[in-house]
């Protein structure tokens, strides 16, 4: 018989009264954490869309539905406690059906770009669908953001969460194999959304994905008096269509050096060959990584609301993108007219035109292998630490 572990046990009940302590401070507000599903309309293919809400303790809430993955809106509160919508996109169903830049969406099978839309893999050259210009973008005509994913929701320890699933077939807009993916949103009491990836297939395939959300801080306005810090000393240079050249270029003395704050207008219409190709910030920064795992990619601050994102991640770039494209056009929440740099995206992913780029991280997926992606993105305002 094992001797009783005295140690062990002390550690047991030393654990136990953390968790009640934790358990009793993390909840401490007048709303109580929920989560709903409801009906979000149908598709034209005529397939049912459900809403899912999670809310924490403290009145955040995100929004997210089955169309896309898609979180439609994340309502976070200002420094003087007020919740708002943080996050561009429409109000219904529609608006997404008919033209959105991604809003809000799960970008896959291959987030950003893969030259010319072609790869070789293990001696077999893919082509894909070309849709911005000479290259594949985003996953092709009908992406991971345009599919119905299969939803579940579960109260977990770390708080709510919805778990979208989708099955995306060999051959789908040209790439290999049969891939099952799945993205999870989680909502904690420390206001914090994690979001999870998970995929694997059964023939060797290109695997990038990111959430596509487009963020203002203020709630309104453009973005360029946002501060941004970028944890990069490097970020990868692109040709006039956007594809990486294959080197990683230094920051230091360029409009791209985000590694102390600086506001998102102050450098953006610098006369700069990189800034010119972009139409402003639209680069993928090479993440300082002491080791694996969660690091602090980025921290946006908005000076008038005082509302603050940490985003932390474990993939080795993060691509920053200044709604460049956005020029008015599409009219969004409460018909608001989404004009040029309205919002920001900070899209934690592999290099873009990895599957070409022999020298970048691979992203090839292969059988029996399991690809895993986390990125968190934690909301406060501006009395937070990390820097
Ligand atoms: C890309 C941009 C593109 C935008 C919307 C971003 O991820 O980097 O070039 O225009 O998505 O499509």
């Amino acid at each position: 018989m094992r001797p009783f572990d005295h140690a062990g046990a002390r550690r047991a009940a030393v654990f136990l009264l953390l968790a009640a302590v934790a358990c009793r401070t993390s909840a401490p507000s007048s709303t109580v954490a929920s989560m709903t599903r409801t009906p979000f309309g149908t598709t034209p293919a005529g397939e049912a869309v459900e809403l899912i809400t999670l809310t924490n303790s403290h009145g955040v809430e995100l929004r997210a539905m089955t169309y896309g993955a898609i979180i439609v809106s994340l309502k976070v509160p200002d420094r003087s406690g007020t919740l708002g919508d943080v996050v561009l996109g429409y109000d219904s169903l529609a608006g997404y059906v008919k033209s959105s830049p991604y809003f809000g969406a799960v970008v896959g099978r291959y987030a950003n770009r893969i030259a010319k839309g072609k790869f070789a893999l293990d001696g077999t050259t893919y082509t894909l669908a070309v849709n911005n210009g000479p290259n594949a973008l985003h996953g092709g005509l009908k992406g991971f953001d345009k599919v119905v994913w299969q939803a579940d929701t579960a109260h977990t320890a770390q708080g709510n969460r919805v778990t979208f699933r989708y099955l995306s077939r060999d051959g789908e807009e040209g790439y290999p194999g049969t891939l099952a993916a799945s993205v999870s949103y989680t909502l904690t009491d420390a206001n914090e959304v994690q979001i999870a990836y998970e995929a694997t297939t059964d023939k060797a395939t290109p695997v990038n994905l990111t959430q596509h959300s487009y963020f203002n801080l203020a709630g309104s306005g453009d973005i360029l008096g946002h501060q941004l810090t970028i944890h990069a000393d490097r970020f990868v240079p692109v040709d006039s269509t956007l594809i990486p050249t294959g080197t990683l270029a230094p920051v230091a003395g360029t409009p791209f050096d985000f590694t102390t704050a600086h506001a998102v207008g102050e450098r953006i219409n610098a006369s700069d060959e990189q800034i010119n190709h972009g139409g402003g910030y639209d680069h993928t920064f090479v993440l300082n990584r002491p080791d694996t795992g969660l690091v602090l990619a980025a921290v946006l601050q908005e000076p008038t609301s005082g509302r603050r994102l940490e985003v932390r991640t474990t993939e080795p770039g993060i691509q920053f993108y200044t709604g460049n494209f956005l020029d008015g056009t599409l009219r969004g929440k409460d018909g608001v007219a989404y004009a040029r740099r309205t919002g920001l995206c900070l899209e934690s992913h592999h290099f873009p035109d990895s599957p070409n780029q022999p020298n970048f991280p691979s992203t090839i997926l292969r059988p029996g292998e399991t690809y895993r992606s986390r990125t968190t993105w934690t909301f406060g305002v501006d009395s937070s630490t990390a820097r």
